[in-house]
């Protein structure tokens, strides 16, 4: 059975499709069998990074019951497979997204990992999406405001009973201000996979006469490096997953803000 991981954050923008689209051709091309799905089902980014808008059967004919997953799934570049989301509004308006997880359920013997590209925050779809996975995949900005909104993409996912596995910091610059990376992991009491450097390469995807991810495009870009080393430490093809250093204390202003989430509510346990 494949192992089904939802990549979410809290806000948009942070680099979830991009991730999701080099994460997976990077496991792909360690010889893993990935599907990745759009499962943005409002925005549909993930065709456009993978230039492949134009396939005819997507998951919203799936979801809306006029279509077999099989026959949205397509291949991608080098070995990866990949289901499309659909552009139509009107179709999005009558997807029932619940529908998701059975159909997730279905192709997961086909495939050693199954990527999930969610949509920003904690909406229905996003819900559908998570609890139509085992994992979590949390990407993050360096910064309090996007770890906060990831924390909440955490809780929730707890609450769906799907399993938080780590984080990927993405757009880091090592800026004066930037949270470090010790600091995410203890915030978040994740392991970080990568920290994504800002890397101009990434943008370049998605120019008009070379749009491709650059797993494909430039697989020796600063930012390329880091995912192949986030899907080696995700395949357990390479080293350990390095922890939080001991002795490096979170800032008291931090500590704070995050105790705030932290916070159980009252008279509320948890699904799991
Ligand atoms: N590490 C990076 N360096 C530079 N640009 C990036 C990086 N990661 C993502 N981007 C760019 O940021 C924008 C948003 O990324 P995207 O993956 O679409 O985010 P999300 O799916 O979370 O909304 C895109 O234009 C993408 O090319
Ligand atoms: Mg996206």
């Amino acid at each position: 059975m494949g192992r089904v991981i939802a990549l979410v954050s809290g806000k948009g923008g942070v680099g979830k499709t991009t991730i999701t689209a080099n994460l997976g051709i990077a496991l792909s091309k360690h010889g893993l069998n990935v599907c990745v799905i759009d499962a943005d089902i409002a925005m549909a980014n993930l065709s456009l990074l993978l230039n492949m808008q134009n396939s005819p059967i997507t998951m919203h004919d799936v979801l809306l019951g006029e279509a077999n997953i099989q026959d949205a799934i397509y291949d991608g570049p080098a070995g990866l497979k990949f289901v499309p989301s659909g552009l139509s509004l009107e179709s999005y308006r009558r997807i029932d997204s619940e529908r998701l997880q059975g159909i997730i359920d279905s192709i997961k013997g086909q495939f050693d990992f199954i990527l999930l590209d969610c949509a920003a925050g904690i909406e229905k779809n996003v819900l559908a999406a998570i609890a139509a996975s085992d994992e979590v995949l949390l990407i993050t900005m360096p910064t309090s405001p996007s770890i906060a909104d990831v924390l909440k993409a955490k809780i929730t996912a707890q609450r769906l009973g799907s399993k938080a596995i780590g984080v990927i910091i993405n757009f880091v610059r090592d800026e004066k201000g930037e949270i470090k990376k010790d600091d995410v992991m203890k915030m978040l009491e994740l392991p970080v996979l990568a920290s994504v450097p800002f890397d101009d390469e990434v943008r370049r995807s998605f120019m008009q006469e070379s749009v491709m991810p650059i797993m494909v495009r430039k697989p020796t870009t600063p930012a390329a490096i880091a995912i192949q080393k986030a899907a080696a430490k995700l395949s357990g093809l390479s080293v350990q997953v390095e922890e939080p250093k001991k002795g490096n204390s979170v800032s008291r202003f931090l500590n704070r803000l995050f105790s705030i989430f932290k916070r159980k509510p009252k008279n509320s346990g948890d699904k799991k």
